[in-house]
């Protein structure tokens, strides 16, 4: 039996995210939807044409980029009388739409029509709320992993837009981090904190060089606890987690008060990279090396590296 949705049958379309690893096709993306499709999910200005009996009305654009996040391609838009865009999504060459059903008789023109981006469509604050809470409804359900250390190192690299300089640095504090964080004897989840913690605790670096000029510490460090949040929206991400790591991107200049061993350890990592980065003189290492270092591992790597193992 056949599907109502444009494109059903268009190829061998599959799940591309590691993050639900259902191998799921299209049409079971609609099964799955058909069950969460609601008056809630439908545009406002269409919810009183929304019924069971037409349920894809209304949720044409939050259904496309859900459908883009698990099998990646593009979202394009069929202009309609109004102005509004119909969303649906291209993948390799393969043309599906799982909201054409609310259109019953009428055939669109899948042909030559603009792409359409996600930060356009949410910038509508209730279109963003609408699509999390179809995506989190569809997790709710069908479960989806938590984020890896890799997925989050993949799209901060990404994010970065080509910056060298910003990619090598983070990548850096985060492999010392990750070394002293293991010689030190932190356990998974701590480890875990430390490394995401290490990933994106310049994230505001660019930001504020533009915003103000520079990249010094108190405005980085209250800028990057929002940018922090805005990267994680959307993703699976321990809640716990998440917190802490806002804190410690908000926290990762100051030196005085320093609690817990992934606070302490992140200091020490971003140390080691800007001392060489930055040609630190002899006196400012030593004298980090007496005020801020306190693991053995992060004491013994300073030295070594840069004081000659004195
Ligand atoms: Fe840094």
């Amino acid at each position: 039996m056949g599907y109502g949705f444009y494109g059903w049958d268009h190829g061998d379309v599959r799940e591309v995210t590691d993050e639900y690893r259902r191998g799921w096709t299209p049409c079971e993306l609609y099964d799955a939807l058909m069950d969460i499709w609601c008056e809630y999910t439908c545009a406002p200005r269409l919810r009183g044409q929304w019924s069971r009996e037409n349920r894809t009305v209304g949720q044409c654009s939050i259904t496309a980029f859900l459908a883009q996040d698990i099998f990646g391609g593009r979202v394009y838009g069929i202009l309609r009388p109004g102005g509004n865009y119909h969303c649906y999504n291209v993948v390799g060459d393969c043309v599906f739409d799982l909201t054409s059903e609310q259109f019953g008789d009428e055939v669109l023109d899948y042909e030559g029509n603009p792409e359409q981006f996600r930060e356009v469509h949410f910038a509508k604050e209730e279109k963003r709320q609408r699509y999390q809470f179809l995506k989190g409804e569809l997790e709710r359900r069908f479960g989806r992993r938590m984020m890896s250390v890799s997925g989050i190192m993949k799209k901060m690299i990404l994010g970065t837009e080509g910056n060298i300089q910003d990619i090598n640095h983070f990548l850096k504090v985060h492999s010392y981090a990750k070394l002293i964080g293991e010689c030190e004897g932190l356990c998974a989840r701590e480890l875990r904190t430390l490394e995401i913690g290490a990933i994106v605790h310049d994230i505001a670096c660019p930001l504020c060089r533009e915003k103000y000029g520079n990249t010094n510490g108190r405005r980085q460090e209250e800028e990057g606890m929002t940018l922090v949040r805005r990267f994680f929206e959307g993703e699976n991400l321990e809640r716990d987690i998440l917190e802490r790591v806002v804190f410690l991107v908000g926290h990762h200049h100051t030196l005085t008060d320093i609690q817990g061993m992934d606070y302490q350890i992140l200091v020490e990592a971003d140390y080691l990279v800007n001392a060489g980065e930055g040609h630190y003189s002899e006196e400012n290492i030593r004298g980090m090396l007496s005020k801020a270092f306190r693991t053995r591992t992060g004491k013994e790597l300073l030295e070594g590296i840069y004081l000659g193992g004195k």
